[in-house]
């Protein structure tokens, strides 16, 4: 599918269902890549070992905690296995993920899926930074895939990481959360710009100039008052904040349309962050946005998955071949 090939190759017999859906035939690979991730319940679900693999279970692989103010939804979180398809078209991506689950039907059910779209954060310097569905810029302090020791440090799990299984891989954690758009749509610009600590248009620091100015977080008005408010996004997010923390976001945007009950959009940012142990890197940080930043006035996390993403295959290897 990655290389825009149909699947199990042209179908010609009449009497049998295609192996191929065929709604991708035409449209070439769209630059397709697929990511695989098993979540905690694939190596052990309430003590019992499923399927002989618990004693492989990550201890980076924990169940996230609950957070403060969470509303989540067991039907959009958790699940043993996760497919994540990117593409620049999403009928391609639409594709992959249809016909592997039509591959594992009778082995495996589809527990949940998150269409989602606009990339809302860069992860390279060659790209411009693409805003989010609050209208700023997102990504502008992201790790990206330039830094590499930074993503040797942060984001891959090392060579001498346990368990070797994951050496060269990475583990993701999934949250949707919802924006509270029609709440965030009647805040002044003012409102918006110290929520996040930068200003909208551009993306600069409060108190700088250009995008990729210096974040100074030690930086007081006339008034003597932060410039960067006390409980804004990116003060409390700060690697500095966070005893040097660093996470790769690669989220997207979502709308599933609209919540009936209130008349408003159901739509957000489909949170996506990489990093070699959630333990100490996500739960710490989203444990400090989730008590003071200024942005959960206007968001509500409604899904939450963690899983370990094996490294990558090579020809003749399988997907999880270092695990099974
Ligand atoms: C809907 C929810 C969220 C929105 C709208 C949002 C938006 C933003 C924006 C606009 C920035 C500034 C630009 C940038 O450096 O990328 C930012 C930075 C950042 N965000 Fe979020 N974010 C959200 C949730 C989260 C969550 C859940 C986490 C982690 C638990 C997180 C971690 C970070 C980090 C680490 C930075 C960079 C801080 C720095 O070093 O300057 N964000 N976010």
């Amino acid at each position: 599918m990655c290389a825009g090939e149909e699947v199990g190759g042209p179908s010609e017999d009449p009497a049998a269902p295609p192996d191929d859906t065929g709604e991708a035939l035409g449209l070439g690979p769209a630059r397709l890549t697929i990511t695989f991730g098993f979540g905690p319940t694939l190596f052990s679900l309430n003590g019992h070992d499923r399927f002989g693999l618990a004693s492989k279970r990550p201890v980076q692989l924990a169940d996230l905690p609950p957070f403060p103010s969470d509303v989540l939804e067991p039907d959009r979180s958790g699940g043993d296995i996760a497919v994540q398809a990117c593409a620049d078209d999403p009928q391609v991506a639409f594709h992959a993920v249809r016909n592997l689950a039509r591959i594992g039907r009778g082995t495996a059910v589809m527990r949940w899926s998150q269409l989602g779209f606009g990339r809302t954060s860069s992860t390279s310097r060659a790209q411009e930074t693409p805003r989010n569905l609050m209208g700023f810029k997102d990504g502008t302090n992201n790790i990206k895939l330039e830094d590499e020791a930074a993503l040797a440090e942060h984001v891959w799990a090392g060579a001498h990481d346990e368990p070797a299984w994951m050496r060269g891989g990475s583990y993701l954690v999934a949250r949707r959360i919802r924006m509270l758009i029609e709440v965030w749509d009647r805040a002044s610009l003012g409102d918006q710009e110290a929520t996040i600590g930068r200003t909208k248009t551009i993306g600069a620091p409060l108190g700088g100039h250009g995008e990729f100015d210096h974040v100074d977080l030690a930086a007081r008005s006339r008034s003597g008052l932060p410039t960067i408010p006390a409980d804004a996004h990116i003060r409390l997010a700060a690697p500095t904040e966070n005893r040097g923390i660093r996470i790769l976001r690669r989220g997207y945007s979502f709308t599933d349309g609209m919540d009936p009950r209130l008349g408003q959009l159901d739509a957000g940012l489909f949170f996506i962050a990489y990093q070699r142990d959630p333990r100490r890197q996500f739960v710490p940080l989203q444990r400090h946005l989730a008590r003071t930043d200024a942005l959960n006035e206007y968001i509500t996390h409604t899904g939450s998955a963690v899983f370990a993403c094996p490294p990558g295959v090579a020809p003749g290897d399988y997907i999880g071949g270092t695990l099974i």
